[in-house]
């Protein structure tokens, strides 16, 4: 089994620079999606503190299909444009939820999950999926996981036959 190193540093750059590091090695000289995407969100979900759940949704059509995961069992097909995951997918951009609770539209798949963050997987201008992040904790992500999150998936689309 790959070792999993907890992620000890100061700042949120520095984590993520960290995280970086260890995920380029996790998926070294492996191109498989599955695999790929599968030891991706178990090593976030075990590095990153406060998650109750990281997955990948992938696009099939008009909807989102659920992807390898860490967390809770959750909702298998989200259409394209509906809740969190859907509405990343539509406007090919990050979309930070501090409070769920107050996201219009929000599909709870776990009630523990207080706040949020969606990043697009994309190749050019196709969106293949998105990298979903839960969070017990209010207000939890910010523009540092935004930067650090969609760094990691350009990281994981260069790994990855996708
Ligand atoms: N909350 C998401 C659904 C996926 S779960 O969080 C795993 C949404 O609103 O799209």
């Amino acid at each position: 089994m790959h070792a999993l190193n907890p992620v000890h540093a100061g700042s949120k750059a520095e984590l993520y620079t960290e995280l970086h590091v260890q995920a380029r090695a996790l998926l070294e000289g492996e191109r498989d999606p599955t695999a790929n995407a599968a030891n991706l969100a178990a090593l976030v979900y075990h590095a990153l503190p406060e998650l109750n759940w990281v997955g990948f949704y992938w696009r099939r059509g008009n909807e989102l299909v659920l992807g390898p995961f860490q967390g809770k069992p959750a909702c298998v097909r989200i259409p394209i444009g509906k809740g969190v995951c859907g509405t990343a997918a539509r406007d090919k951009r990050t979309v930070v939820v501090p409070d769920v609770a107050k996201f219009a539209g929000h599909i709870a798949c776990d009630s523990a999950s207080a706040s949020e963050i969606v990043v697009p997987v994309m190749r050019t201008v196709d969106v293949l999926g998105v990298l979903d992040l839960d969070s017990p904790v209010l207000a939890r992500f910010d523009a540092d996981d935004a930067l650090g999150l969609e760094e990691l998936v350009l990281l994981f689309l260069h790994a990855t036959d996708l």
